[in-house]
């Protein structure tokens, strides 16, 4: 979607963070905007910003509006589409973008209902409901769109918490729906944002959690939860994220992805490594001969360096700076073996933000000190 001055944007947590400027800089661009957030006084703030920047609200004849919405409820967001299309009679861009830090206080198995609840209503059904309010009603309107879901860098590396699992999902949906609106020929793009450390509230995110679904940690018994490290680490990852990339960058970086129509936004190279890792770990799960990428790992048997049984790691800095790891479990059998490292279809080359393509290309070949080693085994 090319032109956006005069066309209509919906944007989720548009009380804070990146949501906040996404709709300041979508009303810079001329979109008529309705921003919507669970926090009033939130909102309420976007809106002073808005109108300090001279954007009125829609009521007095301006181009913006406020909506308050709780995304995890599907009929609060069929109520945002409604009010979105009385005001304005057109959505063009809907931004799937509000979201919380989620449960941090234990390992997985001591989360309890009310903790897969918040965060996976606020981080994953939140964008099932906005695309199932609104793309049938932006397709019907027959008028180029573009939806874009904020997913995060934890979307493309090794799931580390629940929130990383809610991310996941949230790539995995938007390839869906876009392969889906590409079937169709719809004139709808979508684009999986995938932030890094950027300097926001997130990891505030538990104001806005509902009383019904708050575990007091006192009436949790599970031996593992700990709220008190989850608090800590809330604590350390805002000091982070205060650190990090202004939201005004990313909606910059935003309105250049729509334009471009780019499936997915990495707005760094900082994780480059780690979503190489995953992958590399993940194909070198596949069995038998070349072309496996990444780890190789050989159980038992003679020839392994390191002795029997020894774990050893062979590093080898493959092609353009990609390192590789082999790993000869004492022996044999090795699965994967030698083979290309990387490969062009590594996640998050074409979207990642300044040298297109640096990840994922030019790494074939560069694996060859690894592969010996794990050779070695195999
Ligand atoms: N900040 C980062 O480093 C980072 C990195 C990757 C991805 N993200 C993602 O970016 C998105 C925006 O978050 P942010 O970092 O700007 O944080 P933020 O806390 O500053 O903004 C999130 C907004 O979502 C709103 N919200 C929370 N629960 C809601 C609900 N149930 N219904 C409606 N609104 C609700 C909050 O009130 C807040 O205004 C989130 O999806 C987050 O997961 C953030």
């Amino acid at each position: 979607m090319d032109n956006l001055a005069g066309r209509v944007a919906v944007v989720t947590g548009a009380g804070s963070g990146m949501g906040r400027a996404f709709a300041l800089r979508f009303a810079a661009e001329g979109m008529r905007v309705v921003a919507a957030d669970i926090q009033p006084d939130a909102l309420d703030a976007t809106l002073a910003e808005l109108a300090v920047l001279g954007h009125e609200e829609a009521g007095h004849g301006g181009q913006v509006a406020a909506v308050a919405v709780d995304v995890a409820d599907p009929d609060s967001v069929r109520a945002l589409a409604d009010a979105a299309y009385s005001r304005f009679g057109a959505v063009h861009l809907l931004c799937n973008n509000a979201g919380v830090e989620g449960y941090l206080d234990g390992p997985i198995w001591a989360a309890t209902d009310k903790d897969w609840d918040w965060t996976v209503g606020v981080n994953f059904w939140s964008v099932v409901h906005g695309i199932r309010a609104f793309v049938p009603r932006m397709l019907a309107g027959g008028e180029p769109g573009h939806i874009v879901n904020t997913c995060s860098m934890t979307a493309v590396v090794r799931a580390g918490n629940m929130y990383g699992i809610t991310k996941h999902a949230v790539l995995a949906l938007s390839e869906v729906l876009a392969a889906d609106l590409r079937a169709r020929d719809a004139p709808i793009g979508v684009t999986a944002l995938c932030p890094g450390v950027i300097a926001t509230n997130l990891f505030r995110g538990s104001r806005n959690r509902p009383t019904a679904l708050r575990e007091p940690d006192d009436d949790v018994t599970a031996p593992d939860r700990d709220g008190r490290a989850g608090l800590e680490q809330r604590e350390r990852m805002h000091a982070t994220l205060a650190a990090g990339m202004p939201p005004a960058q990313v909606a910059d970086l935003l309105v250049d992805a729509i334009r471009r129509g780019a499936g997915y936004l990495l707005t760094d190279h900082d994780w480059d490594d780690r979503i190489r890792e995953r992958h590399e770990l993940i194909m070198a799960g596949a069995v038998g001969g070349a072309g496996a990428v990444g780890e190789a790992r050989a159980a038992g048997g003679a020839g392994a360096v390191g002795g029997a049984g020894a774990v050893i790691e062979a590093r080898a800095a493959g092609g353009a700076g990609a390192v590789i790891e082999a790993r000869a479990a004492g022996g044999a059998g090795a699965v994967g073996g030698a083979g290309a490292v990387g490969g062009a279809g590594a996640v998050g080359g074409a979207g990642a933000v300044g040298g297109a393509g640096a990840l994922g290309e030019a790494r074939a070949g560069g694996g060859a000190g690894a592969a010996d080693a794990a050779g070695g085994g195999g």
